[in-house]
């Protein structure tokens, strides 16, 4: 498990029927794949490139944060999906959610719940984090989107970082189902994502909102929402409407909280 032959190659193998709705590169080494592949695609590259790296020096998180990952102990790539011209794009990282955590469950891993926006945990600790980056001046929209998630806890994490992540290695699994191979397991969230987006591009968000909802970390608890300029808001988180949005029963009301520059914190 998490290995050795991450190949351009072996990933197309694992990938099977769909090898050929991927362009897939493997990196030895990149800044972030998240910034390589936007520069391809403004120069032009057709949906489904994707760039995978065995290491990140310059990994981009979310709300201009850096994404830790150490080589080898964490699986980090991006896709480029484009959308048709009239396709929604609210909920569009909430989607990307719901498709791996579905990819990761039928593995057999037990545990997974997803936090908003576009977390991935495993038993209430961060397994993974989604960073959708839209293409400058594309039209129809386009959109790079950057997965990584944690195989094993990467050596090095600072101490903070530590206490609140989660590593694959760490899943509960089903009788006798082994984890996959790194290219397996990216082949398998590749398929999950090509499927959903397909769906999100006719759909839109309300077609994954129940699976949202039935997998949210936080549903009917009291939270903090923290920005880095707004004063923190605290309410009880009550899911996502049709288009994504948090539902938060504050003291004020219920609140509709579309931006992403927050944090969410159990209370
Ligand atoms: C988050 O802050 O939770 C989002 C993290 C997203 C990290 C991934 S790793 C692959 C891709 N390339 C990047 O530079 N970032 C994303």
């Amino acid at each position: 498990m998490f290995d050795e032959a991450f190949s351009v190659a072996a990933v197309a193998d694992a990938l099977g029927n769909l090898a050929c709705r991927f362009d897939v590169d493997v990196l030895a080494e990149c800044d972030s794949t998240n910034a390589r592949l936007l520069t391809l695609a403004e120069s032009g590259a057709p949906s489904g490139r994707v760039i995978a790296a065995l290491h990140q020096t310059a990994g981009r998180g979310r709300r201009g944060r850096n994404w830790f990952s150490a080589p080898g102990d964490s699986l980090t790539f991006s896709l480029l999906w484009r959308l048709p011209p009239d396709a929604p794009l609210s909920g569009l990282s909430l989607a990307v959610g719901v498709a791996l955590a579905c990819a990761l469950e039928d593995l057999g891993i037990a545990g997974v719940s997803l936090k908003w926006p576009n977390d991935l945990l495993l038993h209430g600790r961060k397994l993974a984090g989604v960073l959708i980056e839209l293409v400058p001046g594309a039209s129809p929209p386009a959109a790079v989107i950057g997965i990584g998630m944690n195989l094993r806890r990467p050596q090095g994490m600072p101490e903070d970082l530590c206490r609140t992540a989660a590593a694959l290695i760490e899943a509960d699994l089903e009788a006798d189902i082994p984890l996959p191979a790194t290219v397996e397991l990216l082949a398998r969230l590749l398929t999950a994502l090509h499927e959903a987006l397909i769906t999100f591009a006719v759909s839109g968000f309300p077609a994954f909102r129940e699976a949202w909802q039935k997998r949210h970390a936080f549903n009917d608890c009291a939270v903090q929402l923290l920005g880095d300029i707004s004063e923190p808001l605290a309410g009880i988180c009550r899911g996502v409407d049709f288009d994504g949005a948090l539902l938060l029963e504050t003291a004020d009301g219920r609140q509709r909280i579309i931006s992403g520059e927050v944090s969410l914190r159990p209370s």
